[in-house]
């Protein structure tokens, strides 16, 4: 089966496209993006199996007859709030099934509008199974623990300046491309303005910096964090009943960057810098910073996620705290193993689907995990913890 990669050079595509051309069932994979000689090099590097081509994802022309006769499309390019919806929009005209990375909530919820075209096309349209996806997977079988779930939070806890290589090196490949990553443009542009989230029972837009938290690590050690314009408080409670609160918070380390990252995006929001200006300003701070001589809470070194929830189980009012083993919850992986389970017809719904609408927890971790070679201690994919509360 044919493939195409769009964005299949960047940092994540090249890493998805190796996977898929690693299984039998895909035969050929088209590594598309507007720069060819990194598309060829891409190509050259992945072997017979792949080829390049030219493509500008907003060029609707040139896209519509690149994707015509392919049996997928994977789309890795970003930032994803410029390219997911051209890319969706040409898979469903043409009648070819698609999943992508998108990690975007505004975006994700504009992608949603699209189901109805995409059921009357017959096309499977996974959006955002990355590890922002695997997050939503991750908040819904917490949820399954309780016998009714109240609240749900994604916690997200980076240490920036571990990010990569070293800020001076990231600031000096930014500045050779005319431009920050994809992956920060799209962290920049998460808070930008307000952030909808999931609150008592219904949806509410908030400014990132007025509603910071703290938060406890699983390992120890509190955090400030901020609610970021990721999906799971956009699609989550469509699938959960009866759920009060669904948020995603991010705490970053050194923690003056949570004000700095929060006023960059307002001053996004006010127009006055586009995301990779704001993404060059955050490094030049971090890059002036002496090394730090404090170690980040909870012993991170340089990311940790985690679900936490309460509801009620048993009778008893419950805190669940739940975290992957084994480093099975990469970005890669997921995105992979679902573009085999489309090709494969192992998704059987149609339309626009968010993971949680389409794929049963547990079992997809395991096969991410299998498919990414990772030996799992225990075979446990999950570290949990359950604390009754008392009010
Ligand atoms: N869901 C998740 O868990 C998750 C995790 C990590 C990253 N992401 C997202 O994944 C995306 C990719 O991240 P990355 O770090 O791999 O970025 P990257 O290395 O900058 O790669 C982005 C790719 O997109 C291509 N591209 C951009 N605009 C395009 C356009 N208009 N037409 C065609 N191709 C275009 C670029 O190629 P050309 O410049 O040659 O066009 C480049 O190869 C980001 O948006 C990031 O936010 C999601």
């Amino acid at each position: 089966m044919k493939a195409l990669a769009l964005g299949g050079a960047g940092q994540f595509g090249k890493r998805v496209a190796q996977m898929l051309i690693a299984s039998d069932i895909v035969s050929e994979i088209v590594i598309a993006g507007r720069n060819l000689e990194a598309a060829r090099s891409a190509a050259t590097e992945l072997g017979s199996k792949a080829s390049a081509i030219h493509v500008d994802i907003l060029d609707e022309h040139q896209l519509a007859s690149i994707v015509e006769g392919c049996d997928i499309v994977i789309n890795t390019a970003g930032p994803e709030h410029k390219v997911v919806l051209p890319a969706l929009r040409a898979a469903i005209k043409a009648g070819v099934n698609y999943c992508d990375l998108c990690a975007h909530g505004p975006t994700t919820e504009k992608a949603l509008d699209l189901n109805a075209a995409a059921k009357s096309s017959e096309v499977t349209a996974i959006v955002g199974i990355g590890l922002v996806g695997l997050s939503n997977l991750r908040m819904m079988h917490a949820a399954s623990q309780f016998d009714q779930v109240e609240d749900v939070r994604f916690c997200v806890f980076q240490v920036v300046s571990m990010y990569g290589d070293s800020p001076k090196a990231i600031l000096a490949q930014w500045r050779k491309a005319g431009y920050a990553d994809a992956s920060w443009q799209f962290m920049m542009n998460l808070v930008k303005g307000k952030v909808r989230l999931y609150r008592d029972g219904r949806w509410v837009d908030v400014d990132p910096l007025d509603d910071a938290v703290r938060v406890t690590l699983p390992q120890g050690g509190e955090m400030v964090a901020v609610p970021i314009a990721w999906p799971e408080s956009i699609t989550l409670p469509r699938a959960l009943r009866g759920v009060r609160s669904v948020s995603t918070v991010y705490g970053m380390y050194p923690p003056q960057l949570n004000e700095i990252y929060c006023k960059l995006g307002r001053r996004i929001a006010r127009g006055e810098l586009d995301e990779s200006a704001a993404a060059f300003s955050l490094f030049e701070y971090l890059a002036d910073q002496p090394a730090a001589s404090v170690a980040a809470p909870g012993g991170c070194a340089d990311w940790i996620d985690w679900v936490e929830a309460v509801g009620i189980k048993e009778g008893k009012r419950v805190r669940y705290k739940g975290w992957p083993v084994g480093g099975w919850d990469s970005t890669k992986g997921p995105l992979a193993t679902a573009a085999l389970k489309i090709l494969r017809g192992d998704v059987r719904a149609r339309g626009v689907l968010s993971p949680e609408s389409c794929l049963d927890p547990m079992p997809f971790f395991a096969e991410v995990a299998q498919n990414a070679g990772v030996e799992l201690p225990d075979g446990r994919l999950l570290e949990e913890s359950f604390e009754v509360l008392t009010k």
